[in-house]
């Protein structure tokens, strides 16, 4: 059976340089906010490709959180999210106070710029867009919009390590932007692990006075902080992993150009890359006309496929029951709900695993 993704994958590639730093942290008996997460702090800052910097926090969500924080977003502000976007970036808006407003993805499923005006109320602060799948959100519409409006940029990276629009990586357009650093994402660690990332040096050390109790130094709390730290031993391993993206990126490539070459299908639409963005395939998205015969299917071809996502965030019980949200307020968002399906990908696949997705996917006759 093909897996749509199986990280022990990702884990055998570099095994040797995983085991050496994670011993490394165990052997120094220093294992939270030491030198490893500050020296991942650099390096991650250093391979976005322009000056910034980077504060390592505990998960995505926190980065999110902390970071509207930290950038004085907070209660009675609304933030323009994508209403096909992931439930934990409209958390991270709602756990500092604000209140997510939802907008419809454009064709590359990317928070639709040409829309933002209708949805901008006097309360709208900020949009944060998140670069979804892989591939970034057309930018220059983006940054248009927020100038003419006065609102802040923010970014959330979870899904877009190292993706490019006009050559320039996600991550560096906003205020701030967060990043999870989750086992399945393109550069992920082995537990949990996140980070926020500016080209403004005070917003990111009130990031790491909010992720350590509020501390700006030892017993010193000038702010109601949390404890949102990155561990030493997950900042030696996204070391090793920040090293190898290049060649993990460019597996995931070639899969993707596997597929997009070899499935032919009129039943099936294979995902777009605009012209001006690299796609980094952190999910190779298609669509379908019946997600569940289609699904069935293939795992009867033995290739294992997925939905990201079934149920879309303002559809979560949590989200009807706080702002009364209903089916048919997003069409666009819901027709994309009921129709896409992940094919498999992954740090690495064999040759064969390919051909079998193809084969599989090309055989479908609704
Ligand atoms: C778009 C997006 N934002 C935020 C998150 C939250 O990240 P984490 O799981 O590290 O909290 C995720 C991933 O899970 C995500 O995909």
């Amino acid at each position: 059976m093909v897996p749509v993704n199986e990280l022990i994958r990702g884990f055998k590639l570099y095994q040797q340089e995983y085991e050496e730093a994670a011993l490394r942290v165990l052997r120094s008996g220093w294992y939270v906010l030491g030198h490893e997460v500050e020296d991942f702090e650099k390096e991650f800052a250093a391979s976005l490709g322009e000056e910034c910097y980077c504060a390592g926090v505990a998960n995505g969500l926190d980065a999110i959180m902390l970071g509207l924080m930290a950038a004085g977003i907070g209660a009675g502000d609304e933030v323009i999210v994508q209403a096909n976007g992931y439930i934990a970036t409209m958390l991270g808006v709602m756990q500092c106070g604000a209140d997510p407003v939802f907008v419809e993805p454009d064709a590359y499923y990317q928070l639709d710029a040409d829309k933002i005006e209708a949805a901008i109320t006097p309360k709208t602060k900020a949009v944060l867009v998140t670069h979804l799948y892989g591939q970034a959100t057309r930018m220059d519409a983006i940054l248009d919009v927020c100038k003419r409006n006065g609102l802040r940029l923010f970014e959330d990276c979870a899904q877009s390590h190292y993706a490019p629009y006009k050559g320039k990586n996600t991550g560096l357009f906003g205020d701030a932007s967060f990043f999870s650093f989750y086992p399945t994402k393109n550069l992920g660690g082995f537990g949990d692990g996140g980070g926020v990332i500016s080209k403004d040096p005070e917003l990111i050390s009130r990031v790491k006075t909010l992720r350590n109790y509020g501390s700006d130094r030892r017993y010193h709390n000038i702010a109601i902080g949390f404890n949102m730290r990155l561990d030493e031993i997950q900042a030696a391993l996204l070391r090793v992993k920040v090293r190898h993206m290049p060649e993990l990126l460019a597996n995931r490539d070639h899969i993707a150009q596997r597929y997009l070459a070899g499935i032919r299908n009129p039943k099936v639409e294979l995902p777009l890359t605009d012209k001006d963005c690299k796609h980094t395939w952190y999910q190779f998205i298609i669509r379908v006309d019946d997600q569940d015969k289609f699904r069935k299917f293939l795992e009867e071809k033995g290739v294992k496929t997925d939905i990201s996502w079934k149920v879309p965030p303002y559809l979560q019980p949590c989200m009807v029951e706080k702002y009364g949200y209903k089916r048919g307020d997003f069409p666009i968002t819901e027709e994309l709900c009921d129709h896409i399906v992940t094919l498999p990908m992954m740090d690495f696949m064999e040759e064969e695993e390919i051909d079998q997705v193809i084969e599989g996917v090309n055989a479908y006759e609704s």
